[in-house]
């Protein structure tokens, strides 16, 4: 058989008047009008749990969207030994079997809930429409059917074989469960975290980010109506302290599929080995985390570009992509056109309920993060060594809603300048244009981060000095574009540093990491 050759999703304008903004402006009032319940997963049973919590619209927090069942130490241990359970059956299910589940699951949201899980992402993750079209529907399929494409292709890899003799690759799962843990911020990430694993064989233990959890649920009941055997995914939303404690721990597990903060993963990491000597085998750590990332404009840069670039890179979503331009370099020569044109673009940005498809920004995910970015903000605003010249302002009365901010420091180590914020926080160092040395080495060293990181520049040495000189600080490096948006099979996506093990998502090298190949040699 022949695998389906995946072409990435095209996506939907929702322009006025299209038959898709009225079906997805139904299934918002919908989703907007119901409260329903989201039980734990496990072996395909729905549980509820005596912890019982809310989903709300961050946009409007206090309208309830759902409550979930919180699993504890229980349910924990069901879904492991559920998952283990499904193991063998799943590892031996024909590959074209496996490969059939997941591209029908990508069907169905590319037809029929394409609506429901733009919806879902929309009010539970404040996500814009067109944000959440290039998320929940676009990236989230395109995981899906090219994880699929480059599952095929690691079965496909081979060694040489000889006269009376033949070798064989058998790329068996891991030796034991993978636990999943995937954040809030994109919808296509909770989805590939655990289906990725899952579709090299292994059985999963999923813990989504509770504040994701509306979107995270129908892709869930998605891939069972697709077809997922009971207990292949166990779906545990829960205390990310207990699951370290009862999942983490636990000696069959054999891979751990994160994306978020560089400090859990560094504490799973730390757990992990503290407790090296109990696994079977050497557990996989895959994780995607912080970032802190680039602009650097050259003095042969075109400034409406560096403009236009640093306000999609900088604020869309509210700046919550690990991707997001957070600091920026301009040259002194470029600045007082870049200030210009950031000031006048920063002000046309509309920020508001994402229902209302005229805004551009929704509001941040929760309380914490709120009080987070705008600590980051007062704090710019007191000090002497910053100024704001856009934004600054935020207000969580109805929503956590900050204004998109541009910050800028006359110090390239600025607090806002080296340190994650995860909001709609920009700062900007002006340099002078013959410290440039002094500039690339400030960009390459000023953070702890390798995520993603941009360069514009319109001469040809320029672009391969700087790309030369910055080899190090970003996995995913883009020239004359914003460093955000990366394309499922286009721009495989991951960086180093403490930006996570850079096995880059959506490629052959993730898929292959889920694998543990026994090779076979038979003699005829
Ligand atoms: N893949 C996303 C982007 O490139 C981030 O996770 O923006």
């Amino acid at each position: 058989f022949k695998i389906p050759t995946p072409t990435n999703e095209p996506g939907n304008t929702y322009a006025p008047g299209t038959k898709e903004r009225e079906t997805l402006k139904a299934e918002l009032t919908r989703q907007s009008s119901i409260v329903i319940d989201i039980p734990v997963i496990i072996n395909g049973e729905n549980i509820k749990t005596d912890t019982v919590k809310q989903v709300v619209m961050p946009h409007d927090h206090q309208h309830v969207l759902a409550n979930y069942s919180q699993a504890g130490e229980k349910e924990l241990r069901d879904a492991v030994e559920a998952a283990m359970a499904a193991k063998e059956a799943w590892a031996n299910m024909a590959w074209e079997h496996r490969a059939a589940i997941f591209l029908k699951a990508a069907d169905l949201i590319s037809g029929p809930y394409r609506d429901v899980m733009n919806a879902a992402t929309m009010l539970g993750q404040s996500k814009t429409v067109i944000q959440a079209e290039i998320d929940s529907a676009q990236e989230l399929v395109d995981f899906l059917r090219f994880g699929v494409d480059y599952a095929n292709q690691v079965y496909q890899i081979q060694p040489s074989s000889m006269k009376n003799v033949w070798n064989r690759t058998d790329y068996r799962p891991l030796d034991g469960f993978v636990l999943a843990i995937s954040p809030f911020n994109f919808t296509a990430i909770g989805g590939n975290l655990p289906a990725a694993p899952a579709m090299m064989g292994n059985v999963v233990v999923w813990k989504p980010a509770t504040t994701s959890i509306l979107a995270n649920y129908y892709f869930m009941r998605i891939l069972e109506e697709a077809g997922l055997p009971k207990g292949v995914i166990n779906f545990v939303p829960s205390r990310g302290s207990q699951v370290s404690e009862v999942v983490l721990t636990d000696p069959r597990m054999s891979g751990f599929h994160f994306t978020g903060s560089t400090s859990t993963f560094q504490t799973i990491w730390k757990t992990v080995g503290e407790n090296i000597a109990s696994y079977k085998s050497y557990p996989r750590l895959i994780g995607e985390t912080g970032g802190k990332d680039f602009v650097f404009a050259h003095e042969t840069a075109q400034a409406d570009k560096v403009v236009a670039n640093l306000v999609r890179g900088a604020f869309e979503y509210q700046g919550q992509k690990c991707s997001a331009a957070s600091r920026a370099y301009i040259p002194a020569s470029m600045w007082e056109e870049v200030k210009a044109g950031l000031v006048e673009e920063a002000a046309k940005l509309k920020v508001g309920d994402v229902r209302d498809f005229r805004n551009f920004m929704g509001a941040v995910i929760d309380k914490a993060a709120f009080d987070s970015i705008t600590s980051y903000i007062d704090y710019a605003a007191a000090s002497e060594e910053a100024e704001i010249i856009a934004g600054g302002t935020y207000d969580d009365s109805v929503g956590y809603f900050v204004q998109p901010t541009i910050i800028v420091t006359t110090n390239p180590n600025f607090k806002t300048m080296v340190e994650e914020i995860f909001g709609p926080v920009l700062t900007i160092y002006v340099y002078e244009n013959d410290k440039l040395e002094e500039t690339l080495e400030a960009v390459d060293t000023a953070s702890m981060y390798a995520l993603t990181g941009s360069i514009f520049a319109q001469d040809r040495g320029a672009i391969l000095h700087l790309e030369n000189r910055l080899s190090g600080a970003a996995g995913n490096f883009y020239i004359n574009d914003k460093p955000t948006g990366a394309m499922i099979n286009q721009q495989p996506f991951g960086g180093s540093r403490g930006s996570g093990t850079n096995d880059k998502a959506g490629s052959v090298f993730n898929m292959i990491r889920w694998t543990s190949p026994r090779v076979i040699k038979e003699n005829f």
